[in-house]
């Protein structure tokens, strides 16, 4: 290889390692491959190249040139921690935690490592270890805030309030995101409680489950909710509804129940992963990607019957989504929807569950104000249907539903390197 050549392939990697700091990585990707294509086979070249797939999600692409940077270089702990970050977006967490403890073993002062062993447990449902995994790491490096945060996590789940709340204190403290981690705790606490979960808490919790769901709450937890809301709807009488609006639509569960009772169907849900399903039934006239909220402010669209299956325990304020129903159903049109009721005095309540649950004198209040609007369409609120929910856990169960704390980054490990 002449010089020119090896000169051109350093600096593409140079120009790499900026974008891939800069955040640009799929630019940094293009610079890797083009210096990988003129100096094949160099390890630090094939180990950023991963690092930047992983940071784009690319997680497949990224374990193919990470396994190939460990053919080169095997003793390399960043390309094992990458790696495992790779393993870790393909839900391989068993794989991922293996890598881990490779890396730990020869260096158990990475306390990034540590983290990210803890988050592969948590994965694999096993809380207590990943305790210990949060609380070695938080011994390196006490400024670590996203083992705050999941530490957090674990211990709200065990009904630990007091010590779920510390954490998040210090995850605040230490610069963790304030919307989610201010809701954690508001939820931990039971003070402070934003006035709905925050959007960047629902759409990728729903974008992760949208695989699961159906799975998880039909068939493990024998969700029936949008049955229970579309028969009390029906009241046993057939009613044909011109314009049916489904709020919080997820995968379409109420879509093959309103079908056959509304000309026209429409829903709208924050998650695409759970609208992409919704849409794969072929039920619904049109799918909207919108926070509700904004949605109903903004629509042009008249409805005569809006519903809300398990979407309100998102929602502690439901003034705002009333007035919204209200603005987009005709005269007489009906909102329909479920609510996880609760005896507490106040309006709503933020339960260490992450889910509102709402008063039931609430409830009755907005049937008698709604009614006697000159708008006059009839609130029924349906009783919660959420008994089976696996009581105070945010972590759906065993088929790998997982809310991570902070949304998961490739490792802080592995500056980009010359
Ligand atoms: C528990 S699922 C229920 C889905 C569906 N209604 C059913 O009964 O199967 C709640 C859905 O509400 C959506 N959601 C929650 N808050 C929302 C908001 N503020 N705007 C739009 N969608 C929201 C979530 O993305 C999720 O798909």
């Amino acid at each position: 290889m002449d010089d020119a050549t090896f000169e051109r392939a350093r600096a593409l990697f140079f120009e790499g390692n900026a974008l891939l700091q800069a955040g640009d990585w799929q630019a940094a990707e293009a610079r890797f491959e083009a210096s990988l294509a003129l100096v094949p086979g160099r390890a630090s070249t094939l180990l950023n190249l991963g690092a930047a797939r992983v940071a784009g999600g690319r997680h497949a692409a990224a374990l193919s040139v990470l396994e190939q940077a460990l053919e080169v270089a095997p003793a390399d702990l960043d390309a094992w921690s990458y790696k495992a970050a790779a393993l870790a977006g393909l839900g391989r967490h068993a794989e991922a935690l293996a890598c881990h403890d490779h890396v730990l073993g020869s260096a158990p002062e990475r306390a990034p490592n540590w983290l990210r062993r803890g988050q592969a447990l948590q994965a694999l449902e096993r809380p207590a270890e990943a305790l210990d995994a949060y609380a070695r790491a938080l011994t390196l490096d006490p400024t670590l805030a996203p083992a705050w945060s999941q530490r957090g996590d674990i211990l709200r789940d065990a009904g630990r309030l007091a010590e779920a709340a510390k954490a998040y204190e210090q995850a605040l403290a230490h610069g963790a995101d304030p919307v989610l981690n201010g809701y954690y705790l508001a939820a931990t606490t039971g003070r402070g409680a934003p006035p709905s979960a925050p959007v960047q808490y629902v759409e990728p919790f729903f974008d992760e489950y949208a695989d699961t769901f159906e799975q998880h709450l039909v068939d493990a937890l024998d969700y029936r909710a949008p049955q229970r809301l579309v028969e009390r709807l029906a009241g046993g009488a057939r009613h044909r509804w011109r314009s049916a609006l489904d709020l919080g639509c997820g995968t379409g569960l109420c879509g093959p129940l309103l079908r056959p009772l509304a000309d026209r169907l429409h829903g709208v849900d924050l998650s695409g992963r759970m609208l992409e399903r919704a849409r794969a039934r072929g039920v619904y006239d049109a799918l909207v990607q919108a926070e509700i909220g904004a949605h109903l402010a903004g629509s042009t669209e008249r409805h005569d019957l809006v519903v809300a299956a398990d979407v309100f325990i998102y929602i502690g304020d439901l003034d705002p989504v009333i007035a919204g129903a209200a603005r987009v159903l005709d005269a007489g049109g009906t909102l329909a929807f479920t609510v996880e009721a609760t005896a507490a005095a106040a309006t709503f309540q933020l339960l260490p569950s992450l889910r509102y649950a709402h008063a039931r004198t609430t409830c009755g209040l907005w049937v008698e104000a709604t009614a006697s609007t000159s708008r006059c369409w009839p609130v029924r609120p349906c009783a919660t249907t959420r008994a089976a929910r696996s009581r105070g856990s945010t972590r759906c169960g065993g088929a790998g539903m997982r809310r991570s704390a902070e949304p998961c980054r490739p490792p802080p490990l592995g500056e980009a390197r010359a």
